[in-house]
């Protein structure tokens, strides 16, 4: 491909063919969380671009003026197979930062699969920098069920119906100081607890305090990345006041027994791989890194 290629906004009817750009080139980059499906990049976005060459959608800029804490705006870029050159990557990297810029934002952060060379080539010409990888981890269904606790002083029960605002209290204050965090707003607990109550787990005290959680979602309409029912923990959490006294193990343990008798077989999840307590935790008792998303960040300068 030799044409000259054009970066320029979306028209109202190319929806279709940006999704169709930015399916086939996460295929190809991240095969395994692809099978998760359904991700819509113009739902995600409030910015695009498409990059047209010979009057063709093969490239797209999608980028959320959204900050998180640390200010970074999340970016991403898709481009088709053929046409993978270094210049349209580049250009698709500097229409991320312009993007960002008209935005407002200070810090652009670009979300790259971590197989993701082309893109990884063109975000380090740019300025770029990788500061945080996120690891989707599988355990396989030969894996056994880990075994643990009980823990003294703790019984571990699903949510209760009208217990969801103290769950979602719960989890505020033990996901508080993790990277970049934002306070878990109620509805999308309630979206998270929607047809998925029993699995939602908890550790309370003698005081009937809640210590700990961990969500088990099985969803076996779906698949896992190695074919097998859909199934994945999140919300593992533990009292920052409780820690290191094996309640995480106990909770994962039980997360994946109650998965495992509702039919799962392999489990999945996602987590900061820069965050060693849990990461080493989900490797101790077999989970493996089955793709992972890095984070690059670039500064920018007014
Ligand atoms: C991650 C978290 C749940 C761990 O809870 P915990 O009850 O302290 O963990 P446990 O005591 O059960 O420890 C289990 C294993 O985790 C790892 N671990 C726990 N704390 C660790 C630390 N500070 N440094 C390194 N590894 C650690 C160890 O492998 C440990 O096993 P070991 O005790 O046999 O060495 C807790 O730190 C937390 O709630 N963090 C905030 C929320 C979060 O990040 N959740 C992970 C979601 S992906």
């Amino acid at each position: 491909m030799t044409g000259v290629a054009r970066l320029r906004a979306a028209g109202p009817d190319e929806a279709d063919a940006v999704q169709a750009v930015w399916e086939s080139s996460n295929a190809e980059d991240d095969p395994a969380s692809w099978s998760r499906g359904g991700w819509s990049v113009i739902g995600w976005a409030t910015h695009t671009r498409v990059l047209e060459v010979d009057h063709r959608v093969v490239g797209v800029v999608a980028v959320r003026a959204e900050p998180a804490p640390d200010q970074a705006m999340p970016a991403r870029v898709a481009l088709d197979i053929s046409t993978r050159q270094p210049r349209l990557a580049q250009k698709l990297v500097r229409g991320a930062v312009e993007l960002i810029r008209e935005a407002g934002g200070v810090r652009v952060r670009l979300f790259v699969p971590s197989r993701a060379e082309w893109t990884q080539t063109a975000a380090r010409a740019a300025g770029f920098e990788p500061v945080r990888m996120v690891a989707h981890m599988l355990l396989p269904a030969s894996a056994p069920t880990p075994q643990a606790g009980p823990v003294a002083g703790l019984h571990l029960r699903p949510i209760r119906p009208g217990e969801d605002r103290r769950v979602l209290a719960a989890l505020n204050r033990n996901w508080a100081g993790t990277w970049n965090f934002v306070s878990i707003p109620y509805e999308m607990l309630k979206e998270d607890l929607d047809g998925q109550r029993e699995g939602m787990l908890l550790a309370l005290d003698d005081a009937d305090q809640i210590i700990a959680t961990c969500h088990a979602v099985y969803a076996p309409s779906g698949q896992n990345p190695d074919g097998n029912p859909r199934a994945w923990i999140s919300n593992l959490t533990v009292d920052p006041g409780h820690r290191e006294r094996g309640i995480a193990r106990f909770m994962l343990a039980a997360g994946i027994a109650h998965l495992r008798e509702r039919g799962a077989s392999s489990i999945t999840l996602g987590v900061d791989a820069n965050n060693p307590a849990p990461f080493r935790l989900y490797q101790s008792v077999g989970f493996q890194i089955s793709t992972s998303t890095e984070a690059w960040d670039k500064e920018l300068t007014r």
